[in-house]
């Protein structure tokens, strides 16, 4: 069976973003050491727009061959004009608003988001990866089967949280850690069933 996993970036403080949700000021911390690893280890969850600068568009998935993500987002791409960011996977995006797809690329999920997770873990393939937000991650955080987290070295204070989910001793095991030069960490864990 397919297992979902939840790949995110997160403070020290555990928020993926500021309040409002965005993330953009993590990206001084994805520097060469850090892009390397991201290449050679994740390159499916580099966007598209990142891919052809880098010259790596047509590398292998390693892990993941789908992806989901809540509207908003895929917004954050939106708004910049690309309307496919993970064009190297099947992509599902979870929206009630969206009447239609503004790309054949992307799907539109609008009904019962656990059920076609469920569905989707039945099929053959790599992995699914959960892109996020806190309110997708929170609605499918029972589903969770793996965490792959980019800890940055900032401490927020406030901010979006990993998952809009009510309290519960939801355990895990941990995998591994990686440390890098500029203060970032990579921690990986399996849920415990
Ligand atoms: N740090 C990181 O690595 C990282 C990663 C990903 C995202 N983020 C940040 O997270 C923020 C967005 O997170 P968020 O929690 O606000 O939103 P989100 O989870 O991305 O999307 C929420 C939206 O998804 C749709 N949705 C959710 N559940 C649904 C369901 N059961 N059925 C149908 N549609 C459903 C709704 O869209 P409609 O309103 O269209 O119905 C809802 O408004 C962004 O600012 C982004 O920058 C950070």
């Amino acid at each position: 069976m397919r297992k979902l996993s939840y790949f995110i970036a997160t403070s020290i403080d555990g928020f993926i973003g500021a309040p409002d949700g965005d993330g953009e000021f993590f990206t001084q911390w994805v520097d060469g050491e850090f892009i390397d690893y991201l290449t050679s280890e994740y390159p499916e969850t580099l966007p598209t727009p990142g891919r052809i600068p880098l010259g790596i568009d047509d590398l292998e998935n390693k892990h993941f061959d789908t992806v989901i993500q809540g509207r908003a987002t895929y917004d954050v791409g939106l708004k910049v004009g690309c309307t496919s960011p993970y064009a190297h996977a099947r992509q599902y995006v979870v929206s009630r608003s969206l009447a239609e797809s503004p790309d054949p690329a992307v799907e539109i999920v609008s009904g019962d988001v656990v059920a076609k997770v469920r569905a989707l873990k039945q099929e053959d393939g790599l992995g699914i990866y959960l892109c996020g937000g806190a309110n997708l991650a929170g609605q499918l955080v029972d589903e969770i089967d793996a965490l792959v987290i980019k800890t940055y070295p900032v401490f927020l204070g406030s901010g979006m949280p990993l998952a809009d989910a009510g309290f519960a001793l939801r355990e895990f095991t941990l995998d591994s850690v990686r440390s890098f030069g500029n203060g970032a960490v990579v921690t990986t864990y399996s849920r415990k069933r």
